[in-house]
C-alpha cells in the first residue's frame, strides 16, 4: 500500500495501521473518511493522521487515511 508495510502504523494515537483502514474500507463498510474514523478510531484523538491539511504536528506524517481511503477506492474501481 503506496509503498508501507500494512502492519505501519498511520494512527499513532490510537494504534491503527494500514490494514486496519484498508480492511475497513474493503469490506465496503468505510465510504468515507468519516466511516473510517467511526469504525477503526483512527483520526479521533489529535487528528493529524486524517488527512495532510489537518495534520499540524511539528512532525508530519508519511500517509494520511485519506491515501489509503483513495488508493483503496482506486484499486476497488480498477478490480
Ligand atoms: S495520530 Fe491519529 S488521531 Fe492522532
Amino acid at each position: 500500500m503506496l509503498g508501507f508495510e500494512e502492519s505501519y502504523e498511520v494512527c499513532n494515537c490510537k494504534r491503527v495501521t494500514i490494514k486496519h483502514i484498508v480492511d475497513a474500507v474493503k469490506n465496503n463498510e468505510a465510504k468515507t473518511l468519516r466511516d473510517i474514523q467511526d469504525i477503526t478510531t483512527a483520526g479521533t484523538e489529535c487528528r493529524h493522521c486524517i488527512f495532510s491539511e489537518a495534520d499540524f504536528g511539528r512532525i508530519k506524517k508519511k500517509i494520511y487515511c485519506k491515501d489509503i481511503l483513495n488508493e483503496v477506492k482506486k484499486e476497488i474501481t480498477n478490480g
